[in-house]
């Protein structure tokens, strides 16, 4: 009996865990981010400081925790912000979006990254939902985005 109780309490815990963590405790796959709240978006060209890594059309979302935070200016444990990163074709005087070049995450939870602002930072190569762009526990991140700690160290505002 001990043992079948033990066996719900792990299912329990493993249910709640995946939809924000990846097993390891690292930032999570924003599964589902198109679905979000669309932020703004923003095309940078060649010259742009943040050329590299960032040149190409970006759009930035949401979810329900992060557009509270984006309100408030209070981020609460749970909200996800999403930079989608996508080359751009030009032709015919327009900009067509490209294929993507990373999914840039920020995941808050003011504990477990409390040493970079209670955000952690990854990114996701491409199309790829496992293949890691982060190698430095997102101090380098957090460094271009520390600035921002009026609005709890993120750039976009919502408009109307
Ligand atoms: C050199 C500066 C710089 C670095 C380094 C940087 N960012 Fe950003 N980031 C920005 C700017 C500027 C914006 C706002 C873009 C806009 O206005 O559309 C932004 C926006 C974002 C957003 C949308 C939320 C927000 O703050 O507006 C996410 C998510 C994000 N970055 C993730 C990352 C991740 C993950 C890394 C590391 C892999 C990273 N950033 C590194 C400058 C930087």
């Amino acid at each position: 009996m001990k043992h079948r109780f033990v066996g719900i309490l792990v299912l329990i815990s493993g249910l709640s865990c995946t939809a924000a963590w990846a097993a390891d405790g690292k930032v999570g796959y924003p599964d589902g981010y198109r679905d979000w709240h669309h932020v703004k978006s923003m095309v940078i060209q060649p010259g742009h400081p943040l050329e590299n890594p960032f040149g190409g059309m970006h759009h930035v979302y949401a979810n329900k925790k992060a557009v509270q935070g984006l309100k408030s200016g209070k981020y609460p444990d749970g909200a996800v912000l999403v930079f989608d990163l996508l080359k751009y074709n030009e032709g015919g005087s327009a900009l067509q979006e490209g294929e993507r070049k990373l999914v840039g995450v920020m995941q808050r939870d003011a504990k477990r990254f409390k040493d970079t602002g209670g955000w952690g930072f990854e990114g996701f190569a491409g199309d790829s939902h496992d293949k890691r762009l982060v190698s430095d526990g997102g101090k380098s991140c957090f460094a271009c985005h520390a600035p921002e700690e009026k609005s709890s160290y993120v750039f976009s505002k919502l408009r109307d």
